[in-house]
């Protein structure tokens, strides 16, 4: 299915809010919607929602079991959005594709499934200072069971990664690499592809949490040398409870099952079974399948418009976003500059919580994101014990950071 709206390769926000039902509501009585909170879950536009609706209207039936005609429309449309979304980042087969029910659900299918494994007592795996809790706990998890060492990639005063240190690390033989491409609380963008060459030359495979960056700019699997590489739908326009797992083909078919059930197997007696081929030997259970129709919709919708121009949008925005709250007193900017960020603004308010900032942002119908963005360790090592987060994407504009910063002085206003 097309995007409602077609787009030229500059992006015009307005239009594109017209994409999204959301936007038309008022979010108190007439007071208009501006939202701020894209790293935490996207908008959804028209032809995602459509593209769900119209597959319960006229295409539901299981996938992969029936021989009847609605059965084999279902599985061609489900097969069709693997193929859209293997295209999207670069997958040179479908079948390196894994649908999961998020990111977090991608991680802890190779912690339990590769990990268990391949790793025993003693191994390292490098993690960074900026990880999302879930490319920490899977970790964690596996460590209290197989007595693993978990070692973690500095993170400097800018919010940047200490290169330097991976370095260190890397000579002390370590097993995998699994970092965040782009931070969820202070946008960083991590130099994925040097990251992951460093890496190989160690010996070491790597696993690149792309949540955020997905849905941000063009990513290329093959171009990265990727191993797994792991992002949900819910970020990228596409419907919550789906997530993704890329894994190279060699490592996948080597790796024992996630979880047991129908569809992932082949042939089962009552006391053993044989696993199916890929991807089906980790799609246990009838999956989401509006859901992977959802997301397919949202990839074409996305590329539709095309991600460097996406990309270019939110860079200038964030960039407009950061000038801007530098201005305002009292506001201490949490990340790097510009150039090695994205689409996110985290900040404290000198005096003021998180979460009073976010009340009484909302009465001016702006939702952003206070707390510690499941990233504790890093507000931790920069003593913070929460921020206040403001995201951008496509449908966002720079009246929205002009009615953030109005806001802020109202906060200011109020606490004095
Ligand atoms: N990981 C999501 C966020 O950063 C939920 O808000």
């Amino acid at each position: 299915m097309k995007a409602v709206t077609t787009h030229s390769n500059v992006l015009d926000p307005e239009k594109i809010r017209k994409d999204f039902p959301i936007f038309s509501k008022e979010i108190h009585p007439g007071v208009p919607l501006i939202y701020l909170d894209s790293a935490a879950t996207s908008q959804k536009p028209l032809a995602v929602i459509e593209a769900m609706d119209a597959y319960y209207r006229h295409s539901n039936a299981n996938i992969h079991r029936g021989i009847h005609a609605l059965a084999e429309e279902s599985t061609a449309n489900y097969e069709a959005s693997r193929q859209r979304i293997a295209d999207f980042i670069g997958a040179a087969k479908s079948h390196e594709i894994i649908f999961t029910r998020n990111t977090t659900e991608s991680i802890n299918l190779v912690a339990h499934s590769w990990g268990r494994a391949n790793l025993k007592s003693g191994d390292l795996i490098i993690l960074t200072e900026m990880e999302h809790h879930s490319n920490l706990v899977p970790w964690q998890i596996l460590t209290s069971e197989i007595d693993l060492r978990l070692e973690f990639i500095p993170v400097n005063a800018e919010g940047l990664l200490d290169l330097d240190e991976y370095k260190k690390l890397l000579t002390q033989n370590p097993r995998l690499v699994s970092f965040t491409f782009m931070s969820n609380v202070v946008g960083t963008i991590n130099p994925a592809k040097e990251i992951i060459h460093l890496a190989h030359e160690a010996g070491a495979l790597t696993l690149v949490d792309a949540a955020q960056a997905v849905p941000h700019f063009a990513v290329n699997v093959v171009d990265l040398d990727a191993d797994f590489f792991a992002f949900s739908s819910h970020k990228m326009c596409g419907p919550t409870g789906l997530g993704v797992l890329f894994g190279k083909e060699a490592l996948l078919d080597a790796m024992p099952p996630f979880l047991g059930g129908g569809d992932m197997i082949k042939r089962v007696k009552l006391r053993s079974f044989t696993t199916n081929d890929l991807p089906y030997k980790f799609e246990a259970g009838t999956p989401a399948i509006a859901e992977v129709i959802g997301l397919g919709a949202a990839v074409e919708y996305l590329d539709d418009i095309g991600m460097d121009t996406i990309a270019a949008h939110t860079k200038e925005l964030t960039a407009y976003a950061l000038e801007r709250l530098e201005e305002v007193p009292g506001v201490w900017l949490f990340g790097p500059s510009i150039e090695h960020k994205a689409g996110v603004a985290a900040f404290t308010f000198e005096g003021v919580h998180p979460h009073d900032v976010s009340q009484i942002l909302d009465r001016d119908g702006l939702a952003v994101r206070a707390g510690h963005h499941c990233a504790m360790p890093l507000h931790e090592k920069f003593d913070l014990p929460a921020t206040t987060r403001a995201s951008f994407y496509l449908y966002n504009e720079k009246q929205d950071v002009d009615r953030l910063i109005e806001g802020l002085y109202k906060v200011k206003e109020i606490f004095g």
